[in-house]
């Protein structure tokens, strides 16, 4: 009977994941998605604590151990998401994701214990499923702990001639290891599935070392989906469902991600991999340029422009998250509504560092979501727009994505700001974005500069529009 009840809350927990992801695909339903899925989590969680039982029909003990782990690791969750700034998210991600990975490494280590005791070689399934959630689990571990220092610069990318050799290299030894240890097993069958943990380790740091800090949030994607794989083996070693279902759901939403990502960069997952994206300015030539002819737009003429127009679509970027000036952004979409004119919002869909930076950035504003619209939809519009205001967005506008073919970002599909009648960019000076190369857009004859921090300089045009 208890063992049903148990059933049944693994069955609603697996159903809350399935829900909760579909909600997390829209702004509107993501904040309640989120919880729905975080309650079958608790379900799940606390019907194994009471209601599990093992073959001797003992229910789980330690109980003082298991609710100490459960409100530590709760109160340490509540003040982190609390305290993150939102364009600190991606390292929180990796954090979290790397302590995922290491639960599905620890569950196999305990596991390997318990197995031989026993023979290794009579549970031989048991064994490659031990084996995988550990290699895996520890890869994602390693390189999310790597991807969170780059992150917040305490790690520098590093890399050294033959790294790529190096590493398939060890990936071999780990395969030949793992396939030695389930085929025989000998005195030092413990010492080899510790040597493959170890190795596993080096792999997982010497596998993101090398790769360009800026593209982090595509090595995360994956990497999580490496921990959604190793907490299946984990569901599979305890046959638990809910286990089992969570991890195949965040592997799959993991891979799919990643090749959104890369697909809307235009870049393949190889070229993120071991391709070092970023760095210094230069031109289709690769060669260091600087310069062209920019002209600058007053604050006062910025208002008049846009005070006057019919529509205006305003282009968020990384910029916009950096001075945290979603909320200051949506009093001026506002204030322009109120003098008769039509606000919205082109969303690229990589502006920013990590999916859905900026819908969830002017989420937080109260934007409504009916003014925000997709690159696709975007891109139909610009044509009938009078005034496009970007707001720290660099890439995403840059015209080389379609014109220069040895551009970095050749083939990303763009947002066609160009075909508005006029282009005012707000950014500090005029460096580079992301790809870390020129824009010509930022010369063009429509374009008008307009220097400053995004927060100061949509406080000043605020101030500026009020006093027309
Ligand atoms: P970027 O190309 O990175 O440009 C951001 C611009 O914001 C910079 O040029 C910077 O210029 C400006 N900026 C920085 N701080 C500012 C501030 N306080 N006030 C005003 N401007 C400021 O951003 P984007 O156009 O959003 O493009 C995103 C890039 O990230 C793309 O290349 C994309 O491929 C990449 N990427 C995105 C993702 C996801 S999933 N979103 C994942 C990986 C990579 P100044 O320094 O001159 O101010």
């Amino acid at each position: 009977m208890e063992l049903d009840l148990l059933t049944v809350c693994y069955l609603l927990g697996s159903i809350t994941f399935i829900v909760g992801l579909k909600m997390l695909s829209n702004p509107a339903t993501a904040r309640k998605g989120n919880l729905i899925a975080a309650g079958g989590m608790t379900l799940a969680i606390f019907g194994t604590i009471f209601l599990y039982k093992d073959d001797s029909g003992l229910n789980l003990q330690n109980f003082s151990w298991i609710f100490g782990a459960i409100i530590i690791g709760s109160v340490i969750g509540v003040l982190a998401a609390k305290k993150i700034k939102m364009t600190a998210m991606p390292e929180m991600v990796s954090m979290f994701n790397g302590m995922g990975g290491a639960c599905a490494a620890l569950i196999s280590i305990v596991e390997f214990d318990h197995l031989s005791k026993n023979s290794l070689t009579d549970n031989q399934g048991t064994l490659m499923i031990i084996m995988l959630g550990c290699i895996i689990g520890t890869i994602s571990f390693a390189g999310s702990m790597i991807a969170w220092g780059k992150l917040n610069g305490s790690i520098k990318d590093f890399s050294f001639k033959g790294q790529h050799f190096f590493n398939i290299t060890l990936s071999l030894i780990i395969l030949s290891l793992a396939t030695y240890l389930a085929l025989y097993e000998t005195s030092i069958s413990t010492i080899i599935f510790y040597c493959i943990f170890i190795l596993a380790v080096l792999y997982g740091v010497f596998f993101v070392l090398p790769i360009g800090g800026a593209d982090m949030p595509v090595v995360i994607s994956l990497l999580n989906s490496f921990t959604g794989v190793a907490a299946a083996c984990g569901g599979f070693l305890y046959d638990n469902k809910v286990m089992l279902t969570g991890g195949i759901l965040v592997g799959a939403a993991g891979t799919l991600l990643t090749i959104l990502m890369c697909k809307a960069m235009n870049r393949s997952l190889l070229n993120v991999l071991i391709g070092s994206f970023g760095g210094n300015v230069k031109n289709s030539n690769g060669e260091q340029t600087q310069s062209g002819q920019y002209k600058e737009i007053s604050l006062s003429d910025a208002a008049v422009i846009m005070s006057y127009a019919n529509k205006v679509i305003i282009v968020p970027g990384y910029g916009l998250a950096v001075a945290q000036a979603q909320h200051t952004c949506h009093e001026l979409e506002k204030i322009l509504t109120e003098k008769g004119v039509d606000v919205k919002y082109a969303i690229h869909p990589v502006a920013g560092r990590m999916p859905g930076h900026m819908n969830v950035l002017l989420a937080e504003a109260d934007v409504s979501y009916d003014k925000l619209k997709e690159m696709e939809e975007a891109n139909e519009e610009f044509s009938s727009t009078d005034v496009v205001l970007i707001l720290g967005a660099n890439d995403v506008v840059n015209p080389a994505a379609k014109t220069d073919t040895a551009s970095p970002i050749y083939g990303m599909p763009i947002l066609d700001v160009e075909l508005a009648k006029n282009v005012i960019v707000n950014k500090r000076s005029m460096k580079p974005g992301y790809a870390g190369i020129e824009n010509d857009l930022f010369y063009s004859k429509k374009t008008s500069m307009l220097f400053g921090d995004a927060k100061k300089v949509l406080q000043n045009l605020i101030a500026e529009i009020k006093s027309l």
